[in-house]
């Protein structure tokens, strides 16, 4: 389990944007050494530049959380600079929308690649030799679509978030009793650069603009800067589950009580989504 984040070592994957970006800044600030991996090499190394510029030791990587042999380069590099790792951020991560009976296979397997895979490298990497120390922290990032399949909008999104999250508990199972810990940040709406990267499949391009709908309980967006210190202070507390709205925990909790009222009750007040005749 984490106890400080001074002197701590951090890994973000996805940490040259949005909530990567945030929660590697806070444990910066916090006197943490920190480790940013990212595809986007501009937005990476201006990242680079803000964690230098708080003071602390900080490695920039270029890693696809998609490759095998990238993730564990990632982890030998942390090592060489920095001697251990406290604390994984398996964050990087892409939405697909879509109807369901037509998104792109290719684009499912992408999604689960990135989304669902990618922790599973890092766990992979980093893990064995926080078991071996008996101490550090896992932390992965699902989403409030990992707890609630809040739209018909997103079945790739949520389904590769329900694996992130079903992947953290089970790893809370397996890691807590060896001492590290494990925490899945469930964040509702926050104002990132995700939507550069996603892909509406199996859609009419004329269509693609319909084709995304967010109930109004989500409609309250939060700044990615401000996820780092929620995130930084629940893990010091030992939350496993991690909401960035308060209202998240309680949705959560209600929807999950009774599944039929909550899903009957959720078909009845949203619109219908648009259907797609075949061959369109
Ligand atoms: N923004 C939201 O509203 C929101 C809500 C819930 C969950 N999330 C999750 O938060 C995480 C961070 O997303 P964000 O919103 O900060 O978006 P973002 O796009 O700003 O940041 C994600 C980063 O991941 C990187 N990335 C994407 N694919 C990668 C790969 N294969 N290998 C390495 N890096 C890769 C991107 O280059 C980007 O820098 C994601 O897992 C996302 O699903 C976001």
């Amino acid at each position: 389990m984490l106890e400080t984040f001074d002197g701590a070592v951090v890994v973000v994957t996805g940490g040259a944007s949005g909530i990567g970006r945030g929660i590697a800044l806070e444990a910066a600030r916090r006197g943490a050494k920190v480790a940013i991996a990212d595809l986007h090499a501009e937005r990476m190394a201006a990242t680079a530049a803000e964690l230098e510029a708080l003071g602390g030791e900080v490695l920039a990587v270029r890693c696809d959380v998609t490759s095998d042999a990238d993730v564990d380069a990632l982890r030998d590099a942390v090592i060489e600079r920095f001697g251990h790792v406290d604390l994984l951020c398996n964050n990087a991560g892409v939405p697909v929308l879509g109807p369901v009976e037509r998104v792109d296979m290719a684009d499912w397997q992408w999604i689960l690649d990135v989304n669902v895979l990618g922790i599973v490298r890092g766990v992979r990497a980093f893990v064995p030799a926080m078991l071996e120390r008996g101490k550090g922290h896992v932390l992965n990032t699902a989403s409030v679509a990992g707890i609630w399949a809040y739209s018909w909008d997103a079945a790739p999104y949520i389904t590769s978030k329900f694996a992130a999250y079903g992947l953290s508990e089970a790893m809370a199972r397996r890691l807590h009793p060896h001492g590290v810990g494990v925490s899945v940040l469930c964040p509702g709406l926050v104002t990132t650069n995700l939507g550069e990267n996603v892909r509406v499949s199996g859609v009419p391009a004329e269509q693609a603009g319909d084709w995304v709908w967010f109930p109004p309980e989500m409609l309250d967006p939060v700044d990615a800067e401000d996820v780092g210190p929620m995130v930084a202070d629940a893990v010091l507390g030992g939350r496993v589950a991690i909401f960035t709205h308060a209202n998240d925990e309680v949705i959560y909790k209600e929807w999950r009580r009774d599944i039929d009222a909550s899903l009957a009750r959720a078909v009845g007040d949203n619109p219908a989504p648009p259907v797609i005749p075949p061959g369109a």
